[in-house]
């Protein structure tokens, strides 16, 4: 016997494109798929010049998610500690400026989750392969908590953890897709947040991996 429900099998999923995670924090299905093509085209022209390479933290571990940056300012990690940087150590050269597709994204998506004043300078860049995570951390090495995180999510699916405000705080696990944006600010911008081990997969476009765009205004 068939059920009504076998009528919608493989069909594309059909939701809410917008998810609210908290006070000031939303998942915004798709919302970058419209700019594919030029997101794709800069994240290109911006790896060529600074190219992805895998840190250190503080205490000695290489990072299994490989980075680069573009914009004025740079995450970076090494033996002496977190810090932004004017310049991108590997090249001595400051980072590839934040294309112009990136900065309006950026600044679309805030703007979407009610931040209207989102003005980007940094954009940290993290490629996941398969096995590759980032465990649960705060972002708090930018001066201004009053202006949001913005996260692009292109290539495979990963799994978002979003928890509490205290580490040990109980974490939802949310799915980013190819597209989706997440955006936490407001009372919600010191959550911690972290990703899941990535599965192996294949992306039409981006091969087997999972590429981050996070976007903060650090100085
Ligand atoms: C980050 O916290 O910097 C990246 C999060 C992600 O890859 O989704
Ligand atoms: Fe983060």
């Amino acid at each position: 016997m068939w059920m009504i429900k076998d009528l919608f099998e493989g069909l594309p999923q059909v939701g809410p494109r917008e998810e609210q995670l908290g006070p000031g924090a939303w998942v915004l299905r798709a919302f970058s798929l419209a700019d594919e093509a030029s997101l794709l085209a800069s994240l290109e022209g911006v790896v060529s010049q600074a190219p992805f390479r895998h840190m250190v933290t503080p205490g000695g571990y290489r990072m299994s998610v490989a980075m680069t940056n573009c914009g004025s300012l740079g995450w970076v990690s090494d033996r002496t500690g977190y810090r932004y940087d004017a310049i991108d150590p590997l090249s001595g050269l400051a980072w590839p400026r934040m294309p112009d597709a990136f900065f309006n994204l950026a600044k679309t998506a805030a703007a979407e989750a009610g931040f209207n004043d989102f003005d980007p300078d940094a954009c940290l860049i993290n490629r996941y392969e398969p096995g590759a995570k980032l465990s649960l951390h705060q972002d708090r090495d930018e001066r201004d908590y009053g202006q949001p995180i913005v996260s692009v999510s292109l290539g495979v699916p990963a799994v978002f953890l979003f928890g509490g405000l205290k580490r040990s705080d109980r974490t939802e696990r949310v799915p980013v897709r190819h597209g989706d944006v997440v955006v936490w600010g407001g009372p919600d911008r010191l959550r911690y947040h972290g990703v899941l081990p990535l599965k192996e997969d294949q992306h039409p476009v981006l091969g087997r991996c999972r590429i981050n765009l996070t976007f903060r205004k650090a100085g």
